[in-house]
């Protein structure tokens, strides 16, 4: 934790004072496309292959779309990513990786899905 807060400020030295997020957006990236893609889409617009045959009772929001990712905070995204849908009032389809990837991991996931709005 300590390191993360001292990245963010080394960051924020770097950046001229202009904020940042925490997570690599690029590393993000990578994670997404071997573990989210494939219900998210390959661009991220949510129309993964894989949500035909799983019949989610809600669909993933397009993460192109700035309007949209506007109503969901940064928290709002950790949680679900964490810890699944289900435990979050949304589709059980979303599955809780707090488990498969480090927080780190997850705020890379957090850097690269506010990389896509538009
Ligand atoms: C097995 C399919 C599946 C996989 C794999 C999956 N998701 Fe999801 N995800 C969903 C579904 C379905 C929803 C919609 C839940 C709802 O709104 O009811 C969702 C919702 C979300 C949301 C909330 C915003 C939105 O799009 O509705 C985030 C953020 C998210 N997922 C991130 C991820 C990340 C990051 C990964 C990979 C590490 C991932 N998901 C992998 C199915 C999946």
């Amino acid at each position: 934790m300590i390191a993360l807060v001292l990245a963010a400020t080394l960051m924020l030295a770097a950046g001229g004072g202009q904020a940042q997020a925490a997570g690599d957006a690029a590393a993000g990236a990578k994670i997404f496309a071997e573990r989210c893609a494939r219900c998210h889409g390959k661009e991220g617009k949510g129309n993964g292959p894989d949500l035909a045959k799983l019949h989610p009772t809600s669909s993933p929001v397009d993460w192109t779309r700035a309007v949209v990712m506007k109503q969901w905070s940064d928290k709002e995204i950790v949680d679900i990513i964490t810890k699944g849908g289900k435990a979050v009032g949304s589709s059980p389809v979303m599955p809780p990786f707090g488990g498969k990837l480090s927080d780190a991991q997850i705020q890379d996931m957090l850097a690269f899905i506010r990389t896509l709005a538009k």
